[in-house]
């Protein structure tokens, strides 16, 4: 477990840039915080140092956007964003099924508290506000 405290959303994308150097490929990111905590901030960060030039929004209509990357092996970044849901739902039922643990794939998940059953070896990111522009990020 690594704990952090970022003061501003610059430490929040040095982060995300961090982590982003520890990916190989197939990994899936758990992202957990209450809302404006930073989850999307730390993909965009994410997404960026990955070489993903698009811009990166809230997929909160889509459930689901896949970005193509260029960061070793790994050629595509599948952001997911579980707000909307319901109900607890299952990974293969909001179609991640064909993108989990593909050397070619990072996913990442905001809101991901709201899944079931995630695999053994997902990173949970857990963002939580501390006030103002401080945040705790917690990485497990
Ligand atoms: N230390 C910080 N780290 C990250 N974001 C920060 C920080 N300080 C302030 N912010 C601001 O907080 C907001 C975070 O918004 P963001 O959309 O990333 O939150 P979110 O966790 O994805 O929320 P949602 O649950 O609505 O998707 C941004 O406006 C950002 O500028
Ligand atoms: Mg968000």
């Amino acid at each position: 477990m690594k704990e952090y405290t970022s003061n501003n959303i610059g430490d929040t994308q040095k982060i995300a840039k961090e982590v982003a150097g520890t990916l190989r490929g197939g990994e899936l990111i758990a992202l957990a915080g209450n809302l404006g905590a930073g989850k999307t901030v730390f993909v965009k960060a994410l997404a960026r140092a990955m070489g993903i030039e698009d811009n990166i929004t809230s997929p909160t209509f889509v459930l689901m956007k896949v970005y193509d990357a260029d960061f070793g092996k790994v050629e595509r970044l599948v952001h997911v964003d579980c707000y909307r849901l319901e109900h607890a739902e299952d990974l293969q039922d909001i179609g991640l099924g064909d993108y989990l643990n593909h050397d070619n794939n990072v996913v990442v998940v905001e809101w991901a508290d709201k899944i079931n059953d995630l695999p053994e070896g997902t990173i949970y990111i857990k963002i939580e506000s501390l006030g103002g522009d401080k945040r705790k990020i917690i990485i497990d």
